[in-house]
Parts: C-alpha cells; sequence; structure tokens
C-alpha cells in the first residue's frame, strides 16, 4: 500500500520493529523521522530510510517536547506517531525480590514514554491527513510475561491505548494498539539468553531454538504497522495481534 505524502515518526526505530517499520515506511513513499535515545543506529536507519534523525530519551518529558517542537519546524505536521520505544527488565525475578526501582524505570519507559509521546505529537497529528496513533502492548499485559515490571507497564500501554481510542476518534486521530507475538530483536534474545543462563544452558543455543521454532521477523510486524498507519486501516479500530 502507497504511504506517498504521509510523514511518520517512528520513536524507538533505531533497532528492532521501530527500524524495520521505519524502513517499510520509507520503501512505500513516506518521509520517516526516526526518533531514539540509541543515537548510533537510530541515525544509521534514518539515512537507510532516507529520512530524519531526531534524539529522544522518552522518559523525559522536556525532550520528547523538543522532539516535536523540532518536528513542528522541520515537518509542520505528522499523519502517523508509531511508539515502538520499550525495555524489559526484571525477567525472572522473584515477586519478593522485585526492586521497585525496576518497576519504576520500565513504566517510565514503555508506559509514561507512550504517555508523553502521544501527548505532544497530539498537536502535530490533528493537522495530519487520517492521522493515526500506534502503541505496542504486547501479550505481557494478559499476564504472559517474564517481568512484573513489563506486564504492568504494557498493561498500562494497553488502557492508555483503548482511552486514547475513544476520547481521540472524535477529533478525528484514530488509535491502535498492537499485540505482537515473539519476535526476534535484541530485547527478545536478551531474554532467552537470561533464560538460558539462569537454566544453566547454553544461551546463544537457546536463541537458534528459538528462532527455529517459530520466532517472527520484526518485518513480520513492520508490515502490519506498515498498513495500520495507511488510509486503507481506517475502519480498523482497537487492539490487533501479530505472530
Ligand atoms: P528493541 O530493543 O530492538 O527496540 C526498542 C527500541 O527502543 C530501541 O531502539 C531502543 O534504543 C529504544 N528505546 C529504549 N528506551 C528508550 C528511551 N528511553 N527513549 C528512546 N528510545 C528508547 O526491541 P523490540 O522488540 O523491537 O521492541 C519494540 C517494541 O515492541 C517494544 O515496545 C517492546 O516492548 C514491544 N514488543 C516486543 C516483542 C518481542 O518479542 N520482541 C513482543 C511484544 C512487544
Amino acid at each position: 500500500m502507497n504511504l506517498q505524502g504521509k510523514t511518520i515518526l517512528v520513536v524507538g526505530g533505531a533497532t528492532g520493529i521501530g527500524q524495520a517499520t521505519a524502513l517499510l515506511c520509507a520503501e512505500r513513499g513516506a518521509a520517516v523521522i526516526v526518533a531514539d535515545f540509541n543515537e548510533a543506529e537510530g541515525k544509521a536507519t534514518a539515512e537507510a530510510a532516507g529520512g530524519t534523525f531526531l534524539p529522544v530519551d522518552v522518559t523525559d518529558e522536556a525532550s520528547v517536547k523538543a522532539l516535536c517542537a523540532n518536528i513542528a519546524r522541520s515537518h509542520s505536521k505528522l499523519d502517523a506517531l508509531v511508539q515502538t520505544a520499550g525495555i524489559l527488565k526484571g525477567a525472572y525475578v522473584n515477586l519478593e525480590d522485585f526492586e521497585l526501582a525496576t518497576l519504576r524505570q520500565v513504566l517510565d519507559v514503555n508506559t509514561i514514554g507512550s504517555f508523553l509521546c502521544a501527548k505532544y505529537a497530539k498537536p502535530l497529528l490533528q493537522k495530519g491527513d487520517k492521522p493515526a496513533i500506534i502503541l505496542i502492548s504486547s501479550p505481557a499485559a494478559y499476564g504472559v510475561s517474564s517481568s512484573y515490571a513489563y506486564a504492568v507497564s504494557k498493561g498500562g500501554v494497553s488502557a492508555l491505548g483503548t482511552t486514547m481510542a475513544g476520547k481521540l476518534a472524535p477529533e478525528g486521530i484514530r488509535v491502535n494498539v498492537l499485540f505482537p507475538g515473539g519476535i526476534n530483536t535484541f530485547m527478545k534474545r536478551s531474554v532467552i539468553e537470561e533464560d538460558a543462563v539462569r537454566k544453566g544452558q547454553d544461551p546463544q543455543a537457546a536463541v537458534e531454538a528459538a528462532q527455529s521454532s517459530g520466532l517472527g521477523e520484526p518485518m513480520g510486524v513492520a508490515k502490519v504497522l506498515a498498513f495500520l498507519v495507511s488510509d486503507e486501516a481506517d475502519y480498523v479500530r482497537g487492539s490487533v495481534n501479530t505472530r
């Protein structure tokens, strides 16, 4: 599908699902802005997409505000925000040992980060054409998680997205929440490695086993995201699951 004329902000676009999404949206004709706190890989992705890189730390309100002010100057509008920035910490830690600081750190990136990006991107999206916001939750939100913090954070992302979907629809902004399955990215491989080490197994072998037994690829999710930001997804509402 054609994304010609669209300006799309991919937050967390340096690596993984965000990177694949930035590249695919660019291939389909969109002007892509990659925002991330990983400057080296963020710049490389933006360059490969023929787009723009802007630094951001989604946990820092001033940084998100500055990102959107920058976009207002350079692009004047946004047609879509895809918020993929996320972290997973505290995998396999028991409740009684779980550090509050870890919970706060994960909530700050995944949940507060999603809130801040949506909040400050909204005025730019209001100037866009059939604008869309896509947040990334996870089946972790349903209780299928290695980490208490990750589960809580993704439950928050789902609640934020579905609440925005209702509240922003009358303003013409479509909001979807995407639930990817296990996808072959840095984040997922790290958790598989941690689990293997915990069980005294070879981490590399564990990653290879997961890859050959159905771990999805970031580009598979990117294809769904590229559809969701397109005008063809105008009638898609609420939550969407992927492999
Ligand atoms: P990834 O680790 O490759 O990508 C995460 C990106 O977020 C990185 O580019 C990283 O630099 C950026 N980021 C992290 N903290 C940031 C901050 N404070 N400010 C700005 N950028 C920041 O991992 P992946 O898998 O591509 O993750 C993308 C999203 O998909 C995340 O929200 C993750 O929770 C979600 N997800 C991933 C699944 C998987 O199996 N890989 C499954 C379900 C959801």
